[in-house]
């Protein structure tokens, strides 16, 4: 996704490993912020999740990751990618991820990429084999018309009337 994304003209990205960030478990919302991510986010128009479906959800860390934010978030773009050795290309994960994405204040586009069969779909590099039935330029150019809209919307539409 990061390298189909940077094609695009314009677009500045950044990838962040969710594993990897120094977010404690004993701690939630604002206690478990790390400043790094949140200062990411601030900056960001949109956010594209990838993450793989387990049991049926989303990876409990990947929530825990997400509630330390929440202004941050408000009025953003925001595209789901699923991950999935079944046949379903974690269909059913983006499903429970929807509510929890608008509970944060993100807007969601009506577009997914479902990376099913997982474990056939790369080769040793990391590298797509085949990502023609995915329609990830679809999906990225709903991201950045969503994106565009919103970002004039929170630098000119103010909320509870008035432009
Ligand atoms: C605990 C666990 C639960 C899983 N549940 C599902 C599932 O419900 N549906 C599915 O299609 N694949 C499921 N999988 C397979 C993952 O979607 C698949 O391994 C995916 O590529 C995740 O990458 P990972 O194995 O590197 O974590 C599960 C894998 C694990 C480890």
């Amino acid at each position: 996704m990061l390298a189909e994304i940077q094609e695009r003209p314009g677009i500045e990205t950044e990838l962040i490993d969710f594993a990897t960030l120094p977010i404690p478990s004993d701690e939630a919302g604002d206690a478990a912020k790390d400043p790094a991510f949140a200062e990411t986010m601030n900056r960001a128009d949109a956010i594209v999740i990838v993450a793989p479906e387990y049991n049926h959800g989303y990876p409990g860390l990947l929530k825990h990751v997400l509630d330390t934010n929440l202004p941050e978030y408000i009025h953003k773009a925001a595209g789901v990618v699923g991950v999935s050795a079944g046949i379903f290309g974690g269909a059913r994960m983006i499903q429970d991820l929807l509510p929890v994405l608008r509970e944060l204040g993100l807007v969601t586009i009506f577009w997914d990429v479902n990376v099913n069969n997982a474990r056939t779909r790369f080769d040793e590099s990391g590298k797509l084999v085949d990502g023609s039935f995915l329609a990830i330029d679809k999906f990225i150019d709903e991201l950045v018309w969503m994106a565009e809209t919103l970002r004039h919307g929170r630098e000119h539409v103010t909320i509870g009337g008035g432009s």
